[in-house]
């Protein structure tokens, strides 16, 4: 079966004007031209094909929903970045340069048990291949400029005896095929070329600080790095590169985010469907993941927080194997991967379908708090801007509430909104729950951002400082919100949040 039809694809993309090195406002058209798109195998590959799965991609797609132009316009993006980057802080010599990332290695439970493989979202975002041990390499071109180069990838080679026990390899063929690169070699492949780069003075473009694949990097990557000591500036981190394309999501990945949230906020209505008291937190964990990988998700995008009573006071508590006793609430953090895109959602409810006074005062609070951080979601105003709205009505909420004492003047009471909140009120999303860890929260919002807007409120049973009614009461809301021109767009909005809508899911549950 044929990717596409011969013929050329074109495609268009814009630099955003503040990427680092930019200075002035700039707006850019490219275009990218593929290579004749190259036959299937007819096959099974090492991961899903238009060809072996065609009720998940349509031809011409990478991985679901994602195109080979796509990738292909990502690819020539980040070399775009590096010519910027190189002209802003200037070069030595050779003006040559190769840019290389290292897949993840397969991980073990125990002895030959592997753990399902997750692939390094750096190397995906680039190439859309989902083998562990593999290498992607972007080059440019003796004798021309950056943008141009050659993407080229090495991969696990076919082995009879190896796909018995894993599985189908996609071989160089299938990979080739499959992501539209220019070149693919075998990994031991890479070996060979090591050599030739330790002979040519290019400058490599390499994240040497906790490497992917430690193997790999120890065998191929360490030796030409050292070898290439002596060179100032010849080495240079790329991971931020990177991150500032992944920070701006296209259409197609908001296409994907959508469904994320779309299957996470059905699956968390199901899971409150499922409360009941006395309930184990483990049962709604499995509940949830059963939702979510039932609609077709792939995997839960983090070990999810099930945390019935006090415990939801512990903002990491993931153990989730207790009894959620009656009259007490459970806070539910989770969220799917779906094609490479995950989703983060948080809420908190009454196990038995009615919340308390003093739950519901509580809740109430901290739902004004977090509607009002939504709203402020839109171009110019940054995650920091927001955070300190967060912190403002918290000590005002908190007041209210006769958590904090109305005598307190504003440094105390600004510092008692962070010990009831000691977390930030939201991160960017996209391929990581923590996505883009590099940016800072300080910029300004974007239309094509994709950030979480999370505020708590988190009362220890042992904390005395608080009416005794509200000890032992923790609640978090959690939404994803794609900023656009014309306001925040909630990816989680069918994820009920409303007091009487969460009390009438759970009185009319099955
Ligand atoms: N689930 C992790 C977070 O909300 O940031
Ligand atoms: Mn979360
Ligand atoms: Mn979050």
């Amino acid at each position: 079966m044929l990717i596409r039809s011969t013929g050329m694809f074109i495609a268009a993309f814009m630099i955003p004007s503040w990427i680092r090195g930019i200075k002035s406002y700039r707006c850019r058209k490219f275009s990218v031209q593929l290579t004749q798109a190259r036959k299937l195998p007819s096959r099974y590959l090492g991961q899903p094909s238009s060809f072996t799965h065609p009720h998940l991609l349509k031809p011409g797609e990478v991985t679901p929903g994602l195109s080979l132009s796509e990738y292909a316009l990502r690819r020539y993006q980040l070399m775009h970045l590096i010519k910027e980057e190189v002209k802003a802080t200037g070069t030595v010599g050779n003006t040559d340069h190769a840019v290389i990332f290292l897949s993840n290695p397969t991980c073990y439970m125990t002895n030959d048990i592997p753990y399902q493989f997750h692939q390094n979202t750096n190397f995906l975002y680039l190439c859309g291949f989902q083998e562990p041990d593999s290498i992607l390499m972007l080059k440019t071109a003796p004798g021309k400029d950056l943008p141009d180069h050659k993407s080229i990838l090495f991969v696990p080679k076919r082995d009879q005896n190896r796909e018995l026990w894993d599985g189908p390899r996609s071989g160089v063929d299938g990979a080739a095929a499959l992501t539209g690169v220019d070149l693919v070699y075998t990994t031991e492949d890479f070996k060979l070329l090591v050599q030739k780069l330790k002979d040519e003075g290019i400058t490599i473009w390499y994240d040497a600080t906790k490497p992917t694949h430690p193997q790999l990097h120890c065998d191929y990557l360490k030796p030409l790095l050292e070898s290439r000591s002596q060179y100032k500036n010849k080495i240079r981190a790329v991971r931020h590169l990177v991150q500032n394309l992944r920070l701006f999501k296209s259409e197609a990945e908001i296409e994907l985010m959508k469904n994320a949230g779309r299957i996470t906020s059905q699956a968390f209505i199901e899971t409150m469907f499922a409360s009941r008291s006395p309930v184990n937190e483990a049962l709604l964990y499995a509940k949830f993941d059963y939702e979510c990988r039932a609609r077709g998700a792939d995997i839960l995008a983090y070990p999810p927080v099930v945390a019935g009573g006090n415990r939801s006071n512990i903002l990491h508590y993931v153990k989730n194997n207790q009894l959620i006793q009656d009259g007490e609430m459970v806070l539910l953090d989770g969220g799917c991967e779906s094609f490479g895109y995950v989703s983060d959602v948080t809420r908190t409810w009454p196990i038995n379908g009615r919340f308390t006074g003093p739950q519901a005062e509580v809740y109430q609070a901290v739902l004004d708090i977090q509607k009002s951080c939504l709203s402020l979601c839109s171009v110019g105003i940054s995650l920091e801007n927001i955070y300190t709205l967060m912190l403002t009505m918290l000590a005002q909420n908190l007041t209210e509430l006769g958590i904090c004492q109305k005598k307190l003047n504003n440094d105390e009471v600004f510092k008692a909104a962070r010990k009831y909140c000691p977390h930030h009120v939201g991160h960017y999303l996209g391929m990581d729950v923590h996505d883009t860890p590099d940016i800072s929260r300080s910029l300004s919002l974007q239309p094509g951002m994709v950030i979480t807007i999370e505020p708590g409120i988190y009362i220890p049973e042992d904390d005395t400082e608080a009416p005794r009614k509200f000890q032992g009461v923790g609640v978090r809301i959690e939404d994803d919100v794609v900023i656009t021109e014309e306001g925040p767009l909630i990816l989680s909005a069918d994820c009920p949040k409303e007091i009487q809508d969460i009390e009438g899911i759970c009185s009319s549950r099955k």
